[in-house]
C-alpha cells in the first residue's frame, strides 16, 4: 500500500502538471478580442480541484502514458469549466461565487460569460484535433467520447432535467438518478475513459474505467449535494445552501442526509471494485476514489 504522503505527493504533482499545461494550452490573453480570452482564463485559472484532469492523467498513467494525456486532460477541464460558467448564469442557478471568486458573469457580464463558455467548449475540440493529429484513430475516439459526454443526452440532458426539476424537491428517485448520472457522472466517466484511450487501453479495460467513472461521478454529485447543505460558502468557494433556497431536487431533498451518505459510500464501493480490476498500479486511483468520498469542499 502506498503511504498517505505518497498519495498526496502524486496528487500534487498531477495537479501541477495540469496547472502548468492550462496556461500554455489556452489562447493567449492578449489575442483579439482580449475580453473573451481574459474571461476564458479568468474562469479556468481560478483553481478548483482539477479532479477530472487528474483522473484522466492517472488513468493514462496505468499504461505509463500520463504525458500523452495532458491535452485531453486540459480539454476536459475546458468542458467542465464551460459547464460551470453556464450553470452559474442567472437563467440557470444564478450564482455569484465560484472557485472562491465572483462568477464569470459577475466579473465580466452575462454576454461575455455565455461566449466564454461557448469558446471553452469549442476550444476543447480544437485542442484534441491538433494535439492528436498524429494519431488519427485516437483523435477520432476522443472526439466521439467528448461529444457524447458533453451532449444533449448526457451533460446537457442532465442539466436540462435538473432545470426542469427546479421547484420539485421530491422528484422520483429514478429521475434524480438520471440528473446526477448525466449532469455530473458523464464527465467523470469521460475523464477516466479518455485517459485509458491515450494509454491504448483494451476494450475491456475501457469498460472497467467507464464503470468506475459512473460510480465515482454519482458519488461525487451526491457529496456535492451533501456539502451544499452542510458547509459554508467560505469552505466551498461557492454559495452554500443554494439548493434548498432554489427548491433544487438533490439527494438530500429526496433521500435525506443519512441515506445520501450511505448512497455515496455504495457508489464509491462500486467504483473501487471496478478500479481493482484494472491493470497496472491502481493504488493512486483507489486512494483518489476514497478521498473524493471524504472531501469537504
Ligand atoms: C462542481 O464541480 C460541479 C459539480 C459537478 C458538482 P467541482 O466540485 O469539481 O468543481 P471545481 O472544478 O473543483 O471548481
Ligand atoms: C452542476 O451541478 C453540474 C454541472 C455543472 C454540469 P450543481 O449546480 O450542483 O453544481 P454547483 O453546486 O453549482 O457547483
Ligand atoms: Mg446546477
Ligand atoms: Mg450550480
Ligand atoms: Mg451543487
Amino acid at each position: 500500500m502506498p503511504t498517505l504522503l505518497h498519495f498526496k505527493e502524486k496528487l500534487a504533482s498531477l495537479r501541477d502538471q495540469v496547472e502548468s499545461a492550462l496556461g500554455a494550452m489556452l489562447p493567449a490573453p492578449e489575442l483579439a478580442p482580449a475580453r473573451i480570452h481574459q474571461a476564458m482564463r479568468y474562469s479556468m485559472e481560478a483553481g478548483g480541484k482539477r479532479l477530472r484532469p487528474v483522473l484522466a492523467l492517472a488513468a493514462a498513467d496505468l499504461f505509463g502514458r500520463a504525458a500523452d494525456a495532458l491535452p485531453a486532460a486540459v480539454a476536459i477541464e475546458c468542458v467542465h469549466t464551460y459547464s460551470l460558467v453556464h450553470d452559474d448564469l442567472p437563467a440557470m442557478d444564478d450564482d455569484d461565487l465560484r472557485r472562491g471568486r465572483p462568477t464569470c458573469h459577475r466579473q465580466f457580464d452575462e454576454a461575455t460569460a455565455i461566449l466564454a463558455g461557448d469558446a471553452l467548449l469549442t476550444h476543447a475540440f480544437a485542442l484534441i484535433a491538433s494535439a492528436y493529429a498524429g494519431r488519427p484513430p485516437l483523435a477520432l475516439a476522443l472526439v466521439r467520447e467528448f461529444a457524447h459526454a458533453a451532449g444533449s443526452t448526457r451533460l446537457i440532458g442532465g442539466q436540462m432535467a435538473d432545470m426542469s426539476a427546479e421547484g420539485h424537491e421530491r422528484i422520483a428517485p429514478e429521475e434524480l438518478e438520471f440528473i446526477h448520472r448525466n449532469k455530473t457522472a458523464a464527465m467523470v466517466e469521460l475523464s477516466l475513459v479518455a485517459g485509458g484511450l491515450c494509454g491504448d487501453a483494451e476494450t475491456e479495460t475501457l469498460e472497467a474505467l467507464r464503470r468506475a467513472g459512473a460510480g465515482l461521478g454519482m458519488a461525487f454529485q451526491i457529496v456535492d449535494d451533501i456539502l451544499d447543505a452542510t458547509r459554508t460558502s467560505e469552505q466551498l468557494g461557492k454559495t452554500a445552501g443554494k439548493d434548498a433556497a432554489y427548491g433544487k431536487a438533490t439527494f438530500v431533498s429526496v433521500h435525506g442526509l443519512d441515506a445520501s451518505r450511505a448512497a455515496a459510500k455504495r457508489c464509491t464501493d462500486d467504483a473501487l471494485s471496478a478500479l481493482r480490476s484494472l491493470p497496472g498500479d491502481n493504488s493512486f486511483l483507489l486512494g483518489l476514489a476514497s478521498a473524493m468520498l471524504e472531501r469537504d469542499a
